[in-house]
This record gives structure tokens, C-alpha cells and sequence, in this order.
């Protein structure tokens, strides 16, 4: 390998030397004209890694004539959503639903790229413009806002409007500047609601719908009163409190994820040993508990697994002081996501006028700021089983499931590496200009740029395979950072064909709302 590498830095030097006149970084030019071959370095130039009955040419003609029919065959559906499921990938950007694919593929021990998630094959798919009021790149709080409220406001502000600014408690505490959500809209409408996510139950994708907070750091009143220092007033009500004692919150009938810190006095201890975050001395689980009288409170997956659906008012799941663990270092008492998924869905359907439900996949983010594809990929396999799982279980008739992503991670898919080349792992024909490979896999930013001393790129081969491991990145920072491209909506169910070409983030549940006849805007049965 080294040989090729130094006879291809030699002949590229030549190429440079002797074709001054060209461009130097018009390389596709330089290398049509002085040597055509070297245009195919780092490429594969066989077909030993294409499937066998893809050879024949009409395999592809075959597969398109599928794609054409399946959509010839579609017919507008019309009808009322009698329920709304709504999937959100944190942090699932275009280029990580396109690895997650590849994965799943080659986990099945196939190439990989023909994959298909669960979601890719719903039938109508648009994109989604996620900057917010006050953003080019957002965070989780504005596009919470923006697809639960239907209102883009200034980054890092919970369900209030964007006149309010950071931090400003008297602000975001004026009723005037509330703004009501899909859960407002479906309890109006005496449908079931409820959430469900990966990350804390006071994390910012599902409180945009419940909260109202100009600093989505307003978890608990710890929280506040270290925001707030000397302007901290016990009328700043932290999220922990609007979740349990105002409204949507305290109306919602299932709740699951982690972070049960929020919810406890710093003298108590959590069913994980840990003790509680709050300095007020308030128990929320036991007033979460006095205001839902039938209500079930669970803390593990035996528990989950144990309640009773029919004879149940209510359930309020907490599974960690904190964060879920990611599905590959989860406990056996953690449920997974598409094991909550199918408890809501069991408890919710009981309500005849219906339900609308939000589910959270929010470690597919964690997974992106670490740099770490093999967690995130994987829990963008977790959450399109969920997804799975939840079609299976409802009907396109009368259920409307919709599965997008908040903003994007600067996730790369580069170089060209061969048909099944791993996809977490090492471009095995591909060199960087000094003879040193790199992954099919980069990040912008993040903590792992794998330089010498003298700054240039180590070689990783052989390195790779642990699903923690740190994928590169270009800048150097302690985090990955949000990407600012548009992602993904996929729709299945009533006015799936309203979700479809380039839309507004706060477009999304206003269609929602009138495929279910909800809300105060435009209704489909008006
Ligand atoms: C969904 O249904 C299909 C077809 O019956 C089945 O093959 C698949 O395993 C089901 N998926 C889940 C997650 O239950
Ligand atoms: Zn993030």
C-alpha cells in the first residue's frame, strides 16, 4: 500500500510540475488530460462488488418500473386522523437516515446502500427548513417550538414567542407571549396525549409542547436559580413544575423517558441512587401522583411491563436520573424505544375520539455531538423499529404517522469508497494527498482531528470497529455541532400528501392539525 501511495504523490507532483498552465485544483481537468487512469484512484475499477442479478441491466429497469407503480397506485387519502403519531430524530440529519441504511444492510450481511429504513418506505417525503427566528443553525428548542407550536421563535426558547429574549423570566412568565401546541389542540379535542423520548422527560424536544421558558436550561429550579442568579424569583416556574402542575402538561396521559432528578429534592434518593436536583424541596412524582388519581408510575421495564392497560388512568415512565443509556450500553431495566412506543400505543388507543403522540429518538444526537456513528447509527435503527412497530399497529385509514428530524449534524459520507465498503470504518481504497486513508464517515467539528506533530492525518486502519469509537472531524472543538441543512419528513396516513416538497419546520403541525380536524387553523373537515 505505501508503494502505491509514494508512486502516486510522485505522479501527482509530476502532473503539477509539468501542467502549469492548468488549474492545479481543477484535478477532474487534470487528470482527464494527462493521465486518464489517475482519475480512478481511489476508486474501485471492477464489478466484483456489485450483487450478482444487479449485473443484468434489467434488474434497474425492473426496480424503477416497482417505484412507478407503487406510486401510480397511490390514492390521495382524504380521511380524518383519528390519531397522530409524530417521530422526531434529534439530530437526524439526510446523512445519517443514509448511513443508518447502509448499516441495517450490511448488519444483514448485504452491501448495504439498497437498504431501506421503515420510514423510507412511507409513501410521501418533503423536506424541512429548521433555521429559527434568531438562527441560520438552530438548537433542539426553537425547532421544538417550531413543530409542536407551529411557530418559529429565538434559539434556546421553550414554546413562547420570539419577542421574548434569553433568559428574560418576567417575559416568558406573560401569558401573552404563551404559544399552545398539538397537545393543547388534541386535549381541546378530547383525544389521548402523551410523550415519549430517550433523552429527560425535561429535555428540549418534547417540552416545546408543554413549557414555556426563555432558557431551555429552566429544567429545575436549581436550574433557575443558577440562570437567574440574583433576578431569581420563585414566580419563574421551572419546566420539571409546568410539566406536572400546568397546562398541557399536567393533562397529559403518558409520559415516558428519563431524568428523574428534575422531579425530586436534592434529599432524596432516586429508584437509580442517585439523590434528586431540586433545591425547593418539592416532590413532583408525588404530586404528579395526587393529581392522577389511577395513574401508574413505573421505573423499570418489569414494571412497564406489568401495568395493567385496561384498569390504568394514566402512566408517567422515568427510567434514569437522567439520560437514557444508548441502546447498545442499555440496562435490562431500561425499556427501548419501540418497547414504549408499543405500551403508548396499547394504553392511548383506548380513547375513542383518538390520540396524538410524540416519540422521541433523541440519543441519535448524542451519538452525532460525540462523534460517534456507531451510536447514532444505531439508535436511528432503534427508532425506525419504533417506527415499525407503530405502522404495524395502527392503520393508515385513520392514523397519520409522521417521522422527521429537528436540524442536522455536519455528518459527511465522502470519497469513493467501494459498494459495501463498511460503512463505520475505513474507505479501504481511498488516500488522502499524502497516502493516508480516512473514513467514508466525517464530522465538521468535534473532538478528534488525528494529527502528528506536525499536523498531519495519522493513518487509522485497524483502529475502527468499536461503536464508540470517534469518527474524525475537521475542527477542533469539545462537541459536535448542529448542521444547518434542511431534513427529512416522511408521512404515512390521512393528508400524507400535504407533507411533500420544501416546508417551513412550523408548517409541519399545522398539517397535522388539519388532517385531524384540530386546533384553530385550517381543518380538513371544514
Ligand atoms: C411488522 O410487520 C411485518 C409484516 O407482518 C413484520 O415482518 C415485521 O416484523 C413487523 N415489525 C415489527 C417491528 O413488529
Ligand atoms: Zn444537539
Amino acid at each position: 500500500m505505501m508503494k502505491f501511495a509514494t508512486s502516486f504523490i510522485i505522479l501527482l507532483t509530476l502532473m503539477v510540475t509539468t501542467k502549469a498552465d492548468v488549474d492545479p485544483h481543477d484535478f477532474f481537468h487534470r487528470a482527464t488530460q494527462s493521465r486518464a487512469n489517475m482519475f480512478a484512484s481511489g476508486m474501485v475499477t471492477d464489478n466484483s462488488a456489485v450483487p450478482v442479478e444487479e449485473l443484468d441491466p434489467n434488474f434497474w429497469r425492473k426496480s424503477a418500473n416497482d417505484e412507478i407503480n407503487k406510486r401510480l397506485a397511490d390514492k390521495p387519502n382524504t380521511n380524518i386522523a383519528k390519531n397522530i403519531i409524530f417521530f422526531l430524530g434529534d439530530g437526524m440529519s439526510l446523512t445519517t437516515v443514509t448511513s443508518a441504511r447502509i448499516l441495517k444492510g450490511q448488519r444483514e450481511g448485504k452491501p448495504g446502500e439498497e437498504s431501506q429504513l421503515s420510514f423510507e418506505k412511507f409513501p410521501y417525503t418533503g423536506l424541512s427548513r429548521t433555521y429559527c427566528a434568531n438562527a441560520q443553525v438552530p438548537d433542539s428548542a426553537c425547532t421544538s417550538t417550531a413543530y409542536l407550536t407551529g411557530v418559529k421563535t429565538n434559539i434556546l426558547s421553550l414554546g413562547i414567542g420570539p419577542s421574548v429574549n434569553y433568559n428574560d423570566c418576567e417575559g416568558s412568565m406573560d401569558p401573552a407571549n404563551d404559544l399552545t401546541s398539538l397537545y393543547d389542540w388534541a386535549q381541546a379535542a378530547g383525544k389521548s396525549t402523551g410523550f415519549i423520548t430517550t433523552t429527560t422527560l425535561t429535555h428540549a424536544s418534547p417540552s416545546g409542547g408543554y413549557a414555556h421558558v426563555a432558557n431551555r436550561m429552566w429544567e429545575c429550579d436549581t436550574d433557575v436559580r443558577s440562570y437567574l442568579g440574583d433576578d431569581y424569583t420563585s414566580d419563574c416556574i421551572d419546566m420539571a413544575t409546568q410539566l406536572v402542575t400546568e397546562e398541557p402538561g399536567r393533562k397529559l396521559d403518558f409520559i415516558m423517558g428519563g431524568g428523574i432528578g428534575k422531579f425530586l429534592p436534592k434529599t432524596m434518593i432516586d429508584p437509580f441512587g442517585n439523590p434528586g436536583e431540586r433545591s425547593d424541596g418539592k416532590n413532583l412524582l408525588s404530586e404528579w401522583q395526587r393529581r392522577h388519581d389511577g395513574g401508574v408510575f413505573v421505573s423499570s421495564r418489569k414494571q412497564m411491563n406489568a401495568i395493567n392497560i385496561e384498569q390504568t388512568t394514566s402512566v408517567l415512565g422515568i427510567f434514569q436520573s437522567s439520560l437514557m443509556n444508548y441502546h447498545l450500553h442499555a440496562t435490562e431495566t431500561e425499556p427501548t424505544l419501540a418497547e414504549m412506543t408499543e405500551t403508548a400505543i396499547k394504553f392511548l388507543r383506548k380513547n375513542d375520539n383518538g390520540y396524538f403522540v410524540f416519540i422521541e429518538g433523541g440519543l441519535i444526537d448524542y451519538g452525532n455531538h460525540a462523534n460517534k456513528p456507531g451510536l447514532s447509527l444505531d439508535e436511528t435503527l432503534e427508532f425506525a423499529k419504533a417506527i415499525e412497530l407503530a405502522r404495524n399497529m395502527t392503520d393508515p385509514e385513520d392514523t397519520l404517522i409522521v417521522v422527521t428530524s429537528d436540524h442536522a449534524h455536519p455528518l459527511s459520507i465522502s470519497g469513493y469508497p467501494e459498494r459495501g465498503n463498511d460503512i463505520l470504518n475505513i474507505n479501504k481504497i481511498g488516500y488522502d494527498k499524502s497516502g493516508v486513508h480516512y473514513a467514508t464517515l466525517n464530522y465538521a467539528a468535534g473532538p478528534q482531528q488525528y494529527l502528528d506533530e506536525y499536523g498531519n492525518r495519522i493513518e487509522l486502519e485497524g483502529q475502527f470497529g468499536d461503536p464508540d469509537f470517534v469518527f474524525p472531524s475537521y475542527i477542533s472543538a469539545n462537541d459536535g455541532v448542529h448542521g444547518g441543512d434542511d431534513v427529512g419528513v416522511f408521512a404515512s396516513g390521512p393528508w400524507e400528501h400535504l407533507f411533500r416538497g420544501v416546508l417551513q419546520q412550523n408548517t409541519l403541525p399545522h398539517i397535522m392539525a388539519y388532517a385531524a380536524c384540530i386546533g384553530d387553523g385550517a381543518k380538513a373537515c371544514d
